[in-house]
């Protein structure tokens, strides 16, 4: 067996998995006619080609990318918005959700699905998740609803459906908002239909790091007409399409997308279904072949969960199987040329703010209700989704590295032991 790389061996890679964001002359194309049209900015509301445009007649890029994306979650309308976070915000404010109610959301998520309810003067409500698939549990979601429960965020985490025949049943016989939170799940699916397009409302997020993206951005989906256009307005300062400008109805933000942001996920959009394809392939050729490798397992595909999109590829590891700490398969894998990552350090519910009595979310007592999400927060490795945009060959190479590290093990005591 090779030495392993960590302790001075060849590493299994020393070529670069693809780069992330992806791109090509399209972006370039789109937002050159951006630049150029001197129009950046949607500055007009709700139709998708403005007659007062800066060049009569040119589409918003903005519009015309809120539509599409819609269309592809399955949504009848999409709202495009500054960010996730911002996304988040705008959709609890329009379902109703404020002061003195609360909001049920799983701690294994971004700080986002948390801190949106209170920054609209809710509190958020921590329910643990499933092991399985490291969504929320809907046993745990009804224990967690009390009188004041408004609304409950699902998040599709890495891309996996949440449990939303479940977690839809509970909300309707308590009369509470299902919002998906589902930033890390474009081009998903549950039970055929788009991620986004179940609930009330769905929240999607272009950051950076996101399956499609423009740097930042964010979008809202829902087949709700009225909320649509609240949630538009809120966005455009409290404004009203086809109503005067300097009328405001409703407080809000301005979290308007940029026409050059709107340009760039037009680009994206396009290559999302190849992109979506291949990742899905590449997970599906990687779960099989780390299979008969102990203490390594993915998680599960439920069947309603039917277009996973992959944004993580998130395995469980667990280290007395293995014969590893976490932290050294980490740094074994890393030095053999694979960038696995550890995620979440800790649950949401652990970090500072909530501790802070002033927030009154009182985050300490959600460590023994949440013990799955502590768990997941030990036992999980996340690959980014831009190395499942490799090819077969590329998948074989984190499979040797993952075996190689397994096979190598004892190198780590021997290490130890030179060094003790
Ligand atoms: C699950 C989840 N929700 C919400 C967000 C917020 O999105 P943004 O970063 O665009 O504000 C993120 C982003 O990282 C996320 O991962």
């Amino acid at each position: 067996m090779n030495q392993l790389a960590l302790f001075g061996g060849e590493p299994v890679r020393v070529k670069p998995f693809p780069a992330w964001p992806a791109f090509d002359e399209r972006e370039e194309r789109y937002a050159l006619e951006v630049v150029r049209s001197g129009r950046w900015w949607r500055y007009t509301l709700g139709e998708a080609v403005d007659a007062d445009a800066a060049s009569p007649g040119e589409p918003s890029k903005v519009a015309e990318f809120q539509q599409r994306f819609a269309h592809v979650q399955g949504a009848r309308y999409g709202i495009a918005c500054a960010s996730g976070t911002a996304a988040l915000e705008v959709a609890l404010r329009a379902l109703g959700v404020g002061s003195g109610d609360e909001v049920i959301v799983p701690p294994y998520t971004f700080v986002a699905t948390a801190t949106a309810p209170l920054l609209i003067g809710a509190t958020p409500v921590f329910c643990d998740i499933d092991l399985a698939t490291f969504n929320m549990s809907p046993a745990r979601f009804e224990e967690a609803i009390t009188p004041r429960t408004r609304a409950v965020i699902p998040v599709h985490f890495a891309g996996l459906a949440a449990d939303m025949d479940a977690i839809l049943a509970i909300a309707k016989r308590h009369g509470i908002a299902v919002l998906e939170d589902a930033a890390h799940a474009h081009g998903g699916t549950w039970m055929g239909k788009g991620l986004g397009s179940i609930g009330a409302a769905g929240v999607f997020s272009f950051q950076a790091s996101k399956n499609m993206t423009a740097g930042e951005g964010g979008l809202i989906t829902t087949n709700d007409e009225d909320l649509a256009e609240i949630c538009e307005s809120l966005i455009w300062g409290g404004r009203h399409a086809g109503q005067p400008w300097y009328t405001h109805y409703r407080l809000g933000w301005n979290y308007r997308l940029t026409e050059f942001q709107g340009a760039i996920l037009l680009a994206q959009l396009e290559r999302l279904p190849e992109q979506t394809a291949r990742r899905r392939a590449n997970a599906a050729y990687l779960t099989s072949r780390l299979r008969d490798i102990p203490g390594i397992s993915s998680l599960e595909a439920p069947d309603y969960a039917t277009g996973h999109s992959h944004h993580l590829f998130v395995l469980r590891f667990e280290a007395k199987e293995f014969g590893l700490t976490r932290e050294q398969f980490l740094e074994g894998l890393q030095a053999e040329g694979i960038p696995v990552l550890s995620g979440y350090a800790h649950s949401l519910f652990r970090n500072p703010m909530f501790l802070d009595p002033a927030l009154g979310v009182d985050g300490e007592k959600y460590t023994a209700l949440c013990p799955n999400s502590e768990r997941a927060c030990r036992e999980t490795v996340w690959l980014e989704h831009r190395l499942l945009l490799g090819d077969q060959e590329d998948m074989e190479d984190i499979v040797r590295a993952v075996g190689k590290v397994h096979e190598a093990r004892r190198e780590f005591e021997a290490a130890a032991n030179l060094t003790a």
